[in-house]
């Protein structure tokens, strides 16, 4: 029997993504840009093994067997099969590409509860079939057929996703703008308020806001400027622009979700009370210290420089991790995760 066995890393998006021009493709609306988490906190892990007795295909999704005739599964398993045959076009053949696969994978963090698990998820999937195929090349547009936000997990430190304006999809893949190394002090605290699965999935989500959101066309015509603004203020290192866009775009993100109809909202109080806090702390700082920004979820993702995580955290122990570790406020548990970029 053959393995190969990879971890991959969730992203979180900073400019986000909400909204396809193809669902097939997964053809994004607008371009996006993501932060790339170490892999040593929230993670897959993946593993394939096959071996010429196999007789089917088969996935497990943390221990449970998923459906793998699923279309997106199917999609990025044959993409990657297909660029791998195609680069042994020397008529050399490898005879794993014949073999019928067991996938196992698992996450060491909530799955589908707004904490980019999909990307994590279908980025290792294609890593890892890369992989076991012995491909190598561009990855990102294929994880994108899996999950569109998977696109970005393939590249690590800051990482935007081009939308791209071919109707195959051919040029709508990610690219990374600054390794990690950039900037090494930029944090990321993630609150897990609930690690409950999502009652809207991002797909049903953005599928309904594209057909009856009228926020959402002001908020494209706004988009570029705001994605040029990011890029440079990571260039520059420049929190303070960073900081405000990543909340302010968040904060877009839910509103044009409220805008759908019927209306989709992902945050909780406990959220709310999260994104108070932020505020607060700025405003006693005079400065812009921390960030929020939210998915499609309740969870929050926090940015701060490293140095300021002492500070804020014992605020966040303060009002929501009394002694037992779990917050008192609405009843939800919260716990923590610290993360660096
Ligand atoms: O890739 P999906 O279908 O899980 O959608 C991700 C959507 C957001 O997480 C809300 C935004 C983003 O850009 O990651």
């Amino acid at each position: 029997m053959q393995c190969a066995t990879c971890t991959g890393p969730v992203n979180i998006a900073v400019i986000k993504y909400w909204g396809k021009r193809n669902e097939k493709l997964i053809l994004p609306l607008n371009s996006s840009v993501s932060v790339t988490l170490h892999q040593n906190e929230l993670r897959t892990k993946t593993t394939i093994a096959a071996c010429p007795n196999f007789t089917n295909d088969q996935i497990w999704l943390n221990g449970v067997e998923e459906d793998i005739n699923n279309s997106r599964l199917q999609a990025v398993i044959s993409a990657v099969k297909r660029r791998a045959r195609k680069r042994k076009s020397d008529g050399e053949t490898n005879p794993r590409l014949n073999w019928k696969l067991h996938i196992v994978s698992e996450n060491n963090f909530p799955t589908a509860a707004g904490l980019a698990s999909s990307a994590a998820g279908y980025g290792c999937l294609v890593y890892t079939l890369a992989k076991f195929t012995h491909f190598k090349g561009e990855l990102s547009d294929i994880a994108r057929q899996g999950s569109g936000s998977a696109c970005r997990s393939i590249y690590g430190g800051f990482v935007t996703w081009d939308k791209g304006t071919n109707e195959d999809g051919s040029d709508s893949k990610a690219r990374q703008i600054a390794p990690h190394t950039h900037w090494p002090e930029l944090s990321v605290l993630i609150l897990v308020v609930s690690d409950q699965t999502k009652h809207t999935s991002s797909t049903a989500g953005m599928q309904t806001t594209v057909e009856t959101s009228e926020l959402l066309k002001q908020r494209l015509s706004g988009l570029q400027t705001k994605e040029d603004q990011m890029t440079d203020a990571i260039m520059n290192k420049d929190f303070k622009t960073f900081a405000e866009i990543t909340m302010k775009e968040s904060n877009q993100l839910h509103a044009v979700c409220l805008d759908t109809y019927p209306p989709i909202s992902y945050m909780t109080d406990t959220s709310h009370q999260i994104i108070r806090l932020v505020h607060q702390y700025n405003n006693i700082n005079e400065d812009v210290k921390v960030s929020y920004t939210f998915d499609a979820g309740p969870n929050a993702c926090l940015f701060m420089l490293d140095s300021e995580i002492p500070r804020f955290f014992s605020l966040v122990k303060h009002f929501f991790l009394p002694e037992n570790g779990h917050s008192t406020v609405q009843g939800l548990p919260i716990t923590e995760q610290t993360l660096h970029t």
